[in-house]
């Protein structure tokens, strides 16, 4: 792609903000269900749903609509995600500000109440901005391949997007940062800091299957580019809080420390990866852990609707259709029930 003009950036600015409402009815879906679900267990209903409440966008062979889709993905994703925090916080939903930028918008929707004024933190909301930024796209990880797989079928662009969030569900996919908090607790619970050698010999033991959440890359063999922005981002956010000296987030600057002068992470090219850092950002943000991944496929939903309006767009594409390899037993008579 090429980069937009100062107007068309203006333009498509103005036109996303015109779009940050969801319908009033789907607001219904969400008291379905129960307060205590995972968010991405709403966020794959309520985005699945969309096609049912927008259904002048679902003719993928007109550009008009494919941009209309795209564009509502884009946002009312915040505002969906927003609400499914609100739901099971017992709050109620926010409407979008459209005075606001696109990350203020969503921390409005998050932390403010109608009880009283929000103005959002700047420094909070440029390191959203960041993570958002940072998670925007990644070629073919696995739920852009599901989205693209999906879409390959002709299946509306707001299915394609709930099954990229399903995809992204997964813990070995967009649940490392959670994994990674979790992980910060655990060692928090054993004793803290002085329990983080203890920790690192047992990551060090390969017979413990504990690995070192936050720490290596598939790809990635040296430093993650993203994680350099975000760690910056990290000192950022904590300072603005004043958190150095939380001691979950003194902990995790520690383990830090202590894992990039260690040998064994030295000698395998082990660095911090951005879902390190940017999952103790958002949990001093105020994020809850459990949303950590939604927050992800709110930024990804940019990559994945932009890919599969990429695929759509190419005349030669046809539908995904991976084969298997059979390794099983050669060919069998059926016994019969009753003697098996
Ligand atoms: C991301 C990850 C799956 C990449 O795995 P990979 O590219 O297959 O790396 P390998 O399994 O080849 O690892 C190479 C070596 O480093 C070790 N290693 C890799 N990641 C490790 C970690 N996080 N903690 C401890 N040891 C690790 C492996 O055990 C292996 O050791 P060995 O050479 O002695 O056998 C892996 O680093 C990991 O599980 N990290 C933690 C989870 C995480 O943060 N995921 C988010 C990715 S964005």
């Amino acid at each position: 792609g090429e980069l937009p003009t100062a107007t068309q950036y203006d333009e498509y600015v103005t036109t996303v903000k015109r779009h940050t409402m969801v319908h009033e009815q789907l607001m219904r879906l969400y008291q379905g269900f129960r307060r205590d679900a995972h968010p991405m267990a709403i966020l794959v209903g309520v985005v699945g749903a969309l096609s049912a409440y927008y259904q002048d966008s679902l003719d993928i062979t007109n550009p008009e609509h494919r941009l209309l889709a795209a564009t509502r993905l884009v946002a009312k994703m915040p505002t969906i995600v927003a609400m499914a925090y609100k739901y099971t916080v017992g709050q109620p939903f926010m409407y979008p500000r459209n005075e606001l930028n696109y990350a203020e918008n969503f921390l409005h929707m998050m932390f403010a109440t109608p009880c009283g004024p929000y103005t959002p933190n700047p420094v909070l909301a440029r390191a959203l901005d960041r993570i958002l930024i940072l998670h925007a796209d990644h070629e073919q990880n696995a739920s852009t391949s599901t989205v693209r797989l999906s879409g390959s079928s002709g299946a509306n662009p707001y299915a394609c997007i709930a099954s990229g969030i399903a995809c992204l569900w997964g813990p070995a996919h967009g649940g490392a940062n959670e994994a990674c908090l979790n992980m910060l607790f655990d060692i928090q619970r054993q004793g803290g800091i002085e329990k983080i050698g203890e920790f690192i010999k047992q990551v060090k033991d390969k017979d413990s299957n504990t690995k070192l959440m936050g720490f290596g890359h598939r790809v990635y063999k040296n430093f993650d580019p993203r994680a350099t922005l975000m760690r910056e981002t990290c000192h950022e956010v904590l300072n603005e809080l004043g958190l150095q000296n939380d001691p979950l987030f003194k902990l995790a600057l520690e383990l830090e420390r202590i894992a990039l002068e260690d040998d064994y992470f030295v000698s395998r090219k082990l660095y911090p990866n951005v879902d390190f850092y940017s999952g103790i950002v958002q949990k001093a943000i105020g994020i809850p852990v459990q949303l950590f991944t939604g927050i992800f496929a709110m930024a990804r939903t940019i990559g994945w609707i932009a890919q599969w309006n990429e695929m759509i767009h190419d005349p030669e594409q046809k539908i995904g259709r991976p084969r298997q390899l059979y390794v099983g037993a050669a060919r069998r008579g059926v016994v019969s029930k009753g003697i098996r």
